[in-house]
């Protein structure tokens, strides 16, 4: 288990180390999987400029949604409505894409800086109303992190 600090810190060596930012990705994703015994998919889905989310890195089962249009299920409406989403009970959600039939709950959170929206962590858990504040507050400090890796990489390749 690790906390939440402890992954940024270790993300933060492989950014001192100059590590690929693809192993940055991969490596959040991993250590906040294994951060919580209720998280059973995690994943981070990219923003491409054509509107469509894109999946990265991800721990769990394979999923059919490797292109999510920006609107469409859970992750796309948290991206169209700039806010980020946690479903207590997918099974009331009129526009959830089902991953896995285990899934009962799910949150998304935006890596965003101001108005520009980077990525999504995603997370789903086979409990239902998985996730409380603290975890809610864990993850949005690591997508704060990552989104400032982010903005770092843009400045870096213009
Ligand atoms: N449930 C998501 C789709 C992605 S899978 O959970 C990995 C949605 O409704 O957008």
């Amino acid at each position: 288990m690790s906390t939440k600090d402890e992954i940024v810190q270790a993300l933060e060596r492989l950014a001192d180390d100059h590590a690929p930012f693809e192993q940055i990705l991969a490596t959040a994703v991993r250590m906040l999987h294994e951060s919580h015994p209720r998280f059973h998919w995690t994943g981070i889905y990219e923003l491409f400029p054509d509107n469509v989310l894109r999946l990265g890195p991800f721990e769990g089962a394979p999923t059919d949604h490797v292109f999510i249009a920006v609107g469409r299920g859970v992750c796309g409406t948290a991206v169209a409505e700039r806010r980020n989403i946690n479903v207590p009970d997918v099974s009331k959600a009129t526009n959830y894409l089902a991953c896995s039939t285990a899934t009962k709950s799910e949150l998304v959170v935006l890596i965003r800086r101001g108005e520009r929206i980077y990525a999504q962590i995603d997370i789903d858990s086979h409990e239902i109303d998985a996730f409380d504040g603290d975890a809610v507050t864990q993850v949005e400090r690591l997508a704060d992190w990552l989104a400032a890796a982010y903005v770092r990489r843009e400045h870096a390749a213009s």
